[in-house]
Order: structure tokens, then C-alpha cells, then sequence
């Protein structure tokens, strides 16, 4: 008997790299491929503690269901993080998510229909793309430098086309490692207005500013309206929690909360409230600053590592933060059949086409330094660098 899947699957195409990746779990496999936090890291006594201390004050409610929106308290907390991060806003304005994923997801079910455009960065991140993919979205990939996406691009991609939002990740880009500048931030809003152009802003990355000054996010100059502001605890925390969340101005929550009711009814009670003791409780910032200081290093090291050993024709970012690098190569190298050849020497990154919606980037690499310590960087990099170079 045959099956019938919604036409929408056939947009979804299966990653043939997801499979060859799946070998980098094995332990003996320098992993450079995923986008795991450095788990030594997470505050495991913490946290242990802050879900004791809920289950004993507040026991059965704990577990209880709750509202789509979230629980307020923690809500309260995110629109305080807000604050230090330089936007305005209220518990109202927020939503908690189950994980930024979840806010991808639900962006696509209320802007996109089959064949809408949506613009994004070239690259942009994989499971953005995926998320996007299965709504049957049209991709218009924008231009985009080392100082980010470029806003005149934007603007002119936008003019003709049914274009239902601009995607972004203003930080430390996922795959690049780049940053939108402050100069580019304001362009691209007064584009948005212009244009009446919605930017979701995605910002997992942001606390993790190892060197410079910090940015305010697009969010905060969004005087009218157009901007929806995604961040999540997975970065800061731990990604376990499945927990993040989105400002969003209030005609779009109220879309997103119909849609999250559909979709989970609320992200789990239990995940919230330890969240939120844990943030009362304890220390997060001084957390924070450990788990910079750490990535900061690795990211040195990656960088010491690649300087002194890639030949002439390759290039790399310099991310102020963040959990990833880019590796440009000389143009006919093609990294998926370098990838297969580093697994044989127990090496792992993910090739650049996979993150590009329109194709190309067949000669780049995501290089991670956050799962690693500087050792095994200075030892990986070793091996990929003799396959570049033939050795
Ligand atoms: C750019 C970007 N957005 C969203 C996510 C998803 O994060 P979460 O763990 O909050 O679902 C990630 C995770 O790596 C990411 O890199």
C-alpha cells in the first residue's frame, strides 16, 4: 500500500552531509562539525539545586500545565535581559519559546504560504533553512559581507517580490562568525520601514562577545513595529532547557501564540521554573563570563592554528564572539569531498554549501571551537591543514 506524504515534504531535501556526520559522535573523531556549547561548562550543581528548591516550595504546580506565553516570572526575567541588552519592553512582550527552533518554526506557519519569498543572508543557518523549506518558502538570498548583510541589497530585493520577512542573525553569524555593524543595523531598519519589510532577528549568540563593544540589537531602535526579536537560554545556560523565547510587536505575538498553542500549548512548566530559579538564585553573568573567557581562548587557539598552518590560499573570519569560524578556500577546492577524506583522518567540519539557499560556497568550511579544548583545536586543525595542503 502506498503512502502519501504532503507535497510539502518534497521541499524538504534530506542532508547528505547530516548522514556523513553522524560518524563525528564517535569519540575518536576531532569534531569541528557540530554546534554544541562546551558541555564541562553547563552549571549542572546549579541548576541540580534550583530544581530542588522549586519542586520543594512550589511541588505539584510545578508540574502542572501552563499558559502558551510562559510562565510570567520568567517572563519578568527576559524582559530585564532585554533591558541589558538595550531594548524596552514588558513580560507581555515577550513569548517564551521551546527553543529559538521552535520560533523559526512558528514564524514560517504565520508569514509564509507555498511559493511566498522570504529574504535571508547568504549563508544563513541550516536549520533555519530546513524550517523554512517546509512552509514552501521562495528564498531570495542577500549579498552580504564582512560587515554582515548589505542593507542596499535588501532594499533592492525587496521592492517587486511578495517578500514576508527579512531573516538575520545580527551576531556572530551561524555559519560565519561575522557581525552586523551598528551603521548597517540602522540602514537595514529604516529599509524595513520603508519598505514595510518584517526582520526577524535571531540573536542566540549575542552574550557571547569575547572582544569589542557591544551592539544594541535592530530591536532597538524598532519604533514601528517590524521587527521580531529571537534569543534562547540554549547558549547561556544550556540547550537541554529547549527553552528561548521572542519580542515581537503585539499583532505578530498574538499570531505566534496561536500558532505555539497549536503546535505544544507552552514549553514545559518544570524547564521554566528551574530556569527562572536558577536566574534568581545564582550568578548567570558571572557564568556568562566563564563560558566567554573559554570560548575566547578556543577561538585564539583556532585562529593560531589555522594562521600558522593553511597555506596562501585560504581565509578565515575573525568573530568577535560566538561559537564559529569560516574558512574560505582557493576557488575548485570543494570541501564536501574534503570532508569525506578528513573522516578517514578522524576529522570533522561541516562544507560551506550546505548553508547557502541558492547555491555556491562549495569551497568554504564551519569551523566550531566551542566543543573542543585548545589542545585537540591545535591537533585538528593539524590534520585538515596537511589533507589542504596534500600531505
Ligand atoms: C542562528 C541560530 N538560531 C537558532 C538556533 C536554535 O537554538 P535553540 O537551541 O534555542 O533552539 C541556533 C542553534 O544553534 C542557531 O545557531
Amino acid at each position: 500500500m502506498g503512502v502519501v506524504f504532503a507535497k510539502r515534504m518534497s521541499a524538504m531535501k534530506p542532508s547528505s552531509i547530516r548522514e556523513i556526520l553522524k560518524v563525528t559522535e564517535r569519540p575518536d573523531i576531532i569534531s569541528f562539525a557540530g554546534g554544541l556549547p562546551a558541555p564541562e561548562l553547563f552549571p549542572v550543581g546549579d541548576i541540580a539545586l534550583a530544581a530542588g528548591r522549586v519542586l520543594a516550595d512550589i511541588g505539584p504546580r510545578a508540574l502542572q500545565y501552563g499558559t502558551t506565553e510562559g510562565m510570567p516570572a520568567l517572563r519578568s526575567r527576559i524582559a530585564l535581559e532585554m533591558e541589558t541588552r538595550g531594548v524596552g519592553c514588558s513580560a507581555d512582550d515577550v513569548i517564551v519559546t521551546t527553543g529559538s527552533q521552535q520560533a523559526l518554526d512558528l514564524i514560517g506557519k504565520i508569514f509564509i504560504d507555498p511559493g511566498a519569498t522570504i529574504l535571508t543572508e547568504n549563508p544563513t543557518y541550516l536549520a533555519a533553512i530546513q524550517s523554512f523549506q517546509c512552509f514552501q518558502a521562495r528564498f531570495r538570498p542577500v549579498p552580504t559581507d564582512d560587515e554582515g548583510i548589505v542593507p542596499e541589497a535588501v532594499d533592492e530585493l525587496s521592492r517587486d517580490a511578495d517578500v514576508r520577512f527579512l531573516y538575520v542573525i545580527p551576531n556572530f553569524q551561524n555559519p560565519t562568525g561575522r557581525t552586523l555593524s551598528a551603521a548597517r543595523r540602522k540602514s537595514l531598519y529604516e529599509v524595513a520601514v520603508r519598505r514595510g519589510l518584517v526582520i526577524v532577528e535571531d540573536d542566540p549568540y549575542g552574550r557571547l562577545r569575547y572582544r569589542g563593544e557591544h551592539i544594541p540589537p535592530i530591536k532597538a531602535l524598532d519604533e514601528a513595529g517590524r521587527i521580531v526579536y529571537l534569543s534562547t537560554f540554549s547558549k547561556t545556560v544550556a540547550p537541554g532547557f529547549r527553552t528561548g523565547w521572542a519580542v515581537a510587536p503585539a499583532p505578530i505575538r498574538d499570531k505566534l501564540v496561536i500558532a505555539k498553542q497549536a503546535a505544544d500549548l507552552h514549553t514545559s512548566s518544570f524547564d521554566q521554573l528551574t530556569l527562572e530559579r536558577y536566574l534568581r538564585d545564582f550568578d548567570n553573568a558571572a557564568h556568562v563570563e566563564k563560558v566567554r573567557a573559554a570560548y575566547g581562548e578556543r577561538y585564539a587557539a583556532m585562529d593560531a592554528a589555522l594562521s600558522s598552518s593553511l597555506g596562501s590560499g585560504f581565509s578565515w573570519t575573525r568573530p568577535e564572539g560566538g561559537m564559529f569560524l569560516w574558512v574560505t578556500g582557493p576557488e575548485g577546492l570543494d570541501t564536501t569531498d574534503l570532508l569525506r577524506r578528513a573522516l578517514e583522518r578522524k576529522v570533522a567540519f561541516v562544507p560551506g554549501a550546505d548553508f547557502f539557499p541558492g547555491g555556491g560556497g562549495e569551497n568554504c568550511m564551519r569551523l566550531n571551537f566551542s566543543n573542543s579544548s585548545c589542545e585537540t583545536i591545535r591537533e585538528g586543525v593539524s590534520r585538515l591543514a596537511d589533507l589542504c595542503a596534500g600531505r
